[in-house]
């Protein structure tokens, strides 16, 4: 597993930067006044693919309070999506009456999203949102609302800042595209 494995970069770390603080400042317009010390904003990263992203994005938020919750998710085998969603993981705390972004990695046809969401739905909590870097937006299927997204990409598989493919990548500062004689060796 090399650097020599990718074909090329979509997102540089500087430019990852830039799109991790535009989000935040979106959120805290949308936030700041609302939550406080005591009641936080609770954002809920999706495992494993958000741990990098949630960690910057928890960072640039800076002075807006909130907490950070994980939820792990299973929906995807290699570099296929499948509807299939089971919580392997749950959150820690209630949402119930709490403002709450669901922060994704990438949301590629939504179904993982669109289960995650209607089951976040019938814990009440007062406003879910939802937080994605990346978007694939056509190869959407499911009915997901982004209230604050990154950038949209094309069809490609992409690993990188916390994207894998079998595990692998998660840990290259960029995000970037696999080559395909990658896919075939790390299948
Ligand atoms: P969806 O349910 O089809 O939207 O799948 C979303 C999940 O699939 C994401 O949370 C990722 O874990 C994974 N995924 C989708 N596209 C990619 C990709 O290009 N690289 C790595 N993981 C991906």
């Amino acid at each position: 597993m090399t650097e020599s494995d990718i074909e090329s970069v979509c997102f540089s770390e500087d430019r990852i930067a830039e799109i991790v603080h535009r989000l935040a400042e979106k959120i805290r317009y949308d936030f700041k006044s609302i939550v406080s010390p005591q009641h936080p904003l609770v954002l809920v990263g999706i495992l494993k693919g958000s741990y990098i992203f949630l960690s910057d994005l928890s960072r640039a938020l800076k002075d807006v309070p909130h907490v950070v919750d994980f939820m792990t998710v299973s929906s995807y085998h290699g570099c296929s999506s499948t509807n299939n969603v089971k919580i392997l993981s749950d959150l820690r705390q209630t949402i119930e009456g709490k403002h709450t972004i669901v922060v994704e990695d990438i949301v590629d046809t939504g179904l993982t999203l669109q289960s995650l969401l209607n089951i976040l739905k019938t814990r009440n909590p007062a406003s879910l949102r939802l937080c994605t870097l990346l978007q694939k937006p056509y190869q959407k299927v499911a009915d997901v609302t982004v209230d604050y997204y990154g950038q949209h990409i094309g069809p490609e598989f992409v690993v990188g800042y916390g994207l894998d493919y079998n595990e692998l990548f998660r840990n290259l500062p960029y995000i970037g595209i696999l080559k395909k004689e990658a896919i075939e060796r790390y299948k």
